[in-house]
């Protein structure tokens, strides 16, 4: 029987997941189908139990249902134990592993696609939910000179900031960010109804990289504001590609060539 994978959230028709690993599997020779599935918003425990009984090898889990999916994890790896969600789980020979490769997807895309090295860098990161923890070990481990983060809600910032308790992560008011930053990444859904995180001009400059974690056919708001200011900006789709490349990884043990998948996503969004 082939092995089988799925993305499990609700919504779930939007989902890129499935044409993604289509093509990692066409691209890399691996026998494997990969589906989606609509779970009832009560419904995630049975639904992914009811897959691994009906030989599912491993499985996306997007919204809402990556904490739940940290729950359900028998076993956990160390950057989802720091994400407090799952985002990847593998069924491996009846026990269920939980991992989370959106941090590792958003560092690939900024220091191998973009080029853009993220040791020693003073590092701004806007947002303080579960798309903000979900980077911020990932981040740590590239030995930057600093994060700062900052919220609208400060005190979710601070919480967040002592949470890590890491000597390069503090939290700061909004109000009080004075200086320029290497590196700016929006981690806030603002920008999914075309707003903007409450981020001053003035942390970018013209050496400034900025980076949104959500992509769209034209530059977000947020990366507007960062080019007006002279800084380089991307959106988040190589993040979406790269990863769902971790995942694949995770399941099969091949890393499968990103940079075509990329192009044609790209050209559909
Ligand atoms: P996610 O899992 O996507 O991070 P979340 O936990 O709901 O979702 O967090 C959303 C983040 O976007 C938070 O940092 C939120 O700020 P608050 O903590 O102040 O709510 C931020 N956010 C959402 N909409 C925003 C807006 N219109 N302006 C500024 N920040 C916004």
């Amino acid at each position: 029987m082939t092995d089988r994978y799925l993305v499990i959230g609700n919504p779930i028709a939007h989902s890129k997941s499935p044409q993604i690993h289509a093509q990692f599997a066409q691209q890399t020779g691996e026998a494997m189908v990969y589906e989606r599935l609509l779970a009832p918003l009560d419904g995630f425990v049975g639904a992914v139990r009811d897959f691994i009984e009906h030989g599912g090898r491993g499985a996306n889990v997007t919204l809402p249902f990556k904490l739940e999916a940290f729950a359900l994890a028998e076993q956990r790896s160390e950057r989802a134990q720091a994400a407090g969600a799952v985002n990847t789980l593998v069924f491996d020979h009846g026990r269920i592993v939980g991992d989370n490769t959106d941090g590792v997807g958003l560092v690939r895309d900024i220091s191998i696609n973009a080029g853009v090295a993220i040791a020693g860098k003073r590092v701004l990161l806007v947002g303080a939910g579960g798309a903000a923890q979900g980077v911020i070990l990932p981040l740590l481990e590239q030995a930057p000179h600093s994060i700062t983060l900052c919220n609208r809600t400060q005190s979710k910032a601070e919480e967040l900031a002592q949470q890590f308790s890491h000597p390069a992560l503090q939290a700061s008011a909004l109000d009080a960010l004075g200086d320029v930053y290497d590196l700016v990444i929006n981690a806030t859904s603002a920008g999914l109804s075309g707003g903007l995180p409450p981020v001053p001009g003035t942390v970018f400059g013209a050496d400034t990289f900025a980076y949104d974690m959500i992509y769209a056919a034209q530059a977000t708001s947020f990366m507007q504001l960062a080019q007006s200011h002279g800084a380089q900006a991307r959106d988040g789709l190589g993040m979406l590609v790269e990863q769902a490349a971790e995942s694949f990884y995770l399941w099969r043990g091949v890393r499968p060539d990103t940079a075509p998948v990329y192009k044609s996503l790209r050209a559909q969004v």
